[in-house]
């Protein structure tokens, strides 16, 4: 049903661009913030330590056993296992919605108005399990399964809105990705040595792919220019010493990279950045990708 699905996606289009919600986006990014400061917590809670966004996984946890217990409520004398089940999800929930608030708070204004009627739909969702659990506990088995289908109802909101914020507004994925197939294979000339002023960073073009180029001495090195986390110029960014490593930190959100490999040492970006190796000959550098093409 084509005219369905228009349907809800521009509803989320409009979501998206629903100016309104910025105030309240305002106010509980600063509470965010001011809870979540930039840190080894905040790192692991971005899952900088997993290689890629931590939150999703976790909401495995609450929607597979709110999803089990809506199964079981349809069966006789399973109240106690349903129970058993939407009492995990709701642990389940803690540590999946505040890796979802430190992503929440490093995303664009459009992210971020869809990611907070995410949060509010499947908090409400979150209430209404809860509601479920202590009707349970009270004997009214079938209160506390009305609860559940309609805690349901709002996870299922709740997700659809997630995969609007990963599919179609790229939050959480890799925006570096396609350097590694957008870059020719082989060595490609980057620039006469001297061309490169020493100590800074520099935006350099080859074969269409936007470089990072930092150069101290005889010493190059060279990442993707375009930040993993959303896409930032690295090269507008700064140097920065990190236990002895030279370090890029991204203009936008502060993610910090190693230039001499590209590893993460400072979320929110989780991927490392395409790290590209140099050879100097006759006075000119090269650079190639390893793995391109
Ligand atoms: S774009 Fe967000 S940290 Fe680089």
């Amino acid at each position: 049903m084509p005219g369905s699905a228009s349907t809800v996606t521009g509803a989320v289009d409009r979501l998206e661009n629903a100016g309104t919600l910025d105030p309240v986006v305002a106010a509980v990014r600063k509470v965010v913030r001011r809870a979540l400061r930039p840190g080894r917590v905040r790192d692991a809670l971005h899952g900088v330590w997993l290689g890629h966004p931590l939150h999703p996984p976790l909401t495995d946890i609450p929607i597979g056993t709110w999803t089990a217990a809506a199964v079981l409520d349809l069966l006789p004398r399973t109240n106690r296992v349903a129970s058993t089940l939407i009492a995990a999800g709701c642990v389940g929930y803690v540590p999946t919605i505040a890796a979802g608030w430190a992503d929440w708070s490093e995303l664009h204004e459009q992210q971020q108005r869809v990611g907070l009627v995410h949060a509010t739909a499947v908090a409400t969702g979150f209430s209404c399990y809860v509601a479920s659990l202590a009707a349970r506990a009270g004997g009214n088995t079938m209160r506390g399964r009305v609860w559940s289908y309609l805690g349901l109802s709002f996870i299922t909101v709740g997700g659809y809105l997630g995969g609007h914020l990963s599919y179609r507004q790229s939050a959480g994925v890799n925006h570096a990705e396609n350097v590694a197939h957008d870059f020719p294979e082989g060595w490609q000339r980057l620039a006469p040595l001297d061309d490169l002023p020493d100590g800074e960073l520099q935006r350099r073009t080859v074969s269409g792919v936007a470089l990072l180029v930092v150069r101290r001495g005889n010493h190059v090195d060279v990442l993707a220019d375009t930040c993993s986390h959303l896409g930032a110029p690295l090269s507008e960014g700064s140097f920065r010493a990190h236990a002895g490593q030279g370090c890029v930190v991204c203009p936008w959100h502060g993610s910090t990279f190693q230039l001499a490999d590209g590893a993460v040492v400072r979320g929110p970006a989780t991927a490392p950045m395409p790290r590209f190796e140099t050879r100097l000959a006759d006075g000119v550098v090269s650079v190639m990708l390893p793995g391109a093409g």
